[in-house]
């Protein structure tokens, strides 16, 4: 189990690999040695996170900062940098079609995007509960047609001005009064359980 976990923790795709395949496991037999599907999640968020955090800074804001590039909403058509969050988006669809099936997205009460505002009943309440406690996340077992999916939704925070003031003047948002550390929205992490 030692150097299992330890494998588990080297690389982002083994990573993927490997502890959806211990989930597998664990649904079916707790005592089995596979890692619980919500530690999974944990893992996955910290990896999201951390990608998104280190594009952020040492990306999209060195490059303004030294004006080699800016970051915009229309990176496509532009020549610009994706946002922080479009990239995390972006790399949720690669996910998402990939073997692990396994899908993350930002989602918001107050989502800039209408596509990420809650699209269930469980997003609704994972949002609600995020909201009134940031520092725990919400799980859920939630079907998929015959699929099984752990969601598990951990407050997203305005971790620094940027945050607020890019969402708080921006044309599309529908609110205007978010604060430094509010939650303004979630990361939903879904881990399959029967692949
Ligand atoms: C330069 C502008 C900008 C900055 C800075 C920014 N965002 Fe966003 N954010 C956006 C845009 C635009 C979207 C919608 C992207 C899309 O099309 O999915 C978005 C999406 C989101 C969403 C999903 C809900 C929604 O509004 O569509 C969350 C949650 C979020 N951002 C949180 C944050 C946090 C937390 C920070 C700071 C760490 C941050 N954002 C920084 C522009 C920004």
């Amino acid at each position: 189990m030692m150097i299992r976990k330890s494998l588990v923790l080297g690389t982002v795709s083994l990573l993927l690999f490997t502890s959806v395949v211990y989930v597998g496991v664990s649904s079916g037999a707790k005592d089995a040695g596979g890692i619980p599907a919500e530690k999974v999640a944990d893992m996955l968020y910290a990896v999201i996170q951390s990608n998104r955090a280190f594009y952020a800074e040492h990306v999209v804001e060195r490059m303004q900062a030294k004006g080699a590039a800016v970051a915009s909403e229309n990176w496509r058509s532009e020549k610009s940098l994706p946002l922080p969050a479009q990239f995390l988006q972006e790399t949720a669809r690669l996910s998402v079609n990939s073997k692990a099936k396994v899908g993350y997205k930002l989602i918001s009460l107050w989502p800039i995007n209408k596509q990420n505002g809650p699209k269930s009943e469980s997003e609704q309440r994972g949002l609600m509960a995020t909201q009134q406690n940031p520092n725990r996340p919400y799980t859920e077992v939630v079907m998929n047609g015959p699929d099984s999916y752990l969601m598990a939704i951990y407050a997203d925070r305005a971790v620094s001005q940027a945050c607020i003031g890019c969402h708080n003047s921006h044309q599309d948002s529908p609110r205007h009064d978010f604060k430094q550390n509010d939650v303004m929205g979630a990361i939903m992490i879904m881990v399959p359980l029967n692949l």
